[in-house]
């Protein structure tokens, strides 16, 4: 910390705007760990998909204050333990995409992943949908990404196997889902990616940090 400015940069924005890649490669460029908030939420979803109802937030949390949930950043790779066993594996599975929404829309939920967010050590490049308005309010530099519903939806279709119409509607589905907690911060910097490849993307990115 310096001068009330943290040391996180953070990358939002909604389902396959890029995210993920932009701030792995940000943060490669930096030499400081990614962190994924997503994969707090994918946890709780995981750890609820059998017996828990997802609308239910009390039900969600007493499950999740039964596990020790641990996000490990490292540069280039995250991690989930629950109570020690790797589950990171599991957490990217059409169930989970299904579930996780409901289970992010609770502000309870949203304070237990945010609690375990503010407990890493910083210097890191965080993704997800209101890091920068939220969780860091006071990021060295802020960006968030956004693409055409059809762009987005096409480059899932290149990680999973799955056909394009129904791949868009699961991605308009979880856009509706996520709504309320995916936004812009005041000071941060939009990019459209639709037209842009990914080095495009992350130069960009790059200047916004160095410019802060
Ligand atoms: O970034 P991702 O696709 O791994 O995120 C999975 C889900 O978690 C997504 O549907 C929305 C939710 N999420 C959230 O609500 N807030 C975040 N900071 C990150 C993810």
């Amino acid at each position: 910390m310096m001068g009330g400015v943290s040391d996180v940069v953070t990358v939002d924005g909604p389902a396959a705007s890029g995210k993920s890649s932009v701030a792995t490669r940000l943060a490669e460029h930096l030499g400081i760990p990614f962190v994924s908030s997503g994969l707090l939420y994918r946890a709780a979803a995981w750890l609820t998909r059998d017996d828990v109802d997802p609308s239910d937030p009390a039900a969600v949390l007493a499950r999740l204050a039964e596990h020790d949930v641990a996000l490990r950043a490292s540069p280039g790779d995250n991690r989930v333990l629950i109570d020690g066993d790797d589950v990171t594996d599991a957490l990217h599975s059409d169930a989970v995409d299904a579930g996780v929404s409901t289970v992010a829309a609770h502000p309870e939920v949203r304070a237990w992943a945010n609690a375990r967010l503010r407990e890493i050590e910083g210097p890191f490049v965080v993704d997800g949908r209101d890091m920068g308005r939220d969780v860091f309010p006071d990021a060295r530099a802020k960006l968030f990404l956004t693409a055409r519903p059809e762009v987005r939806a096409a480059r899932r279709v290149g990680e999973r196997a799955a056909d394009l119409a129904a791949v868009a509607d699961a991605i308009r589905r979880r856009d509706a889902g996520d709504v309320r907690q995916t936004g812009p911060a005041e000071d941060a910097v939009t990019i459209d990616t639709s037209d842009l490849d990914l080095d495009a993307v992350v130069a960009r990115a790059l200047a916004v940090v160095q410019d802060a």
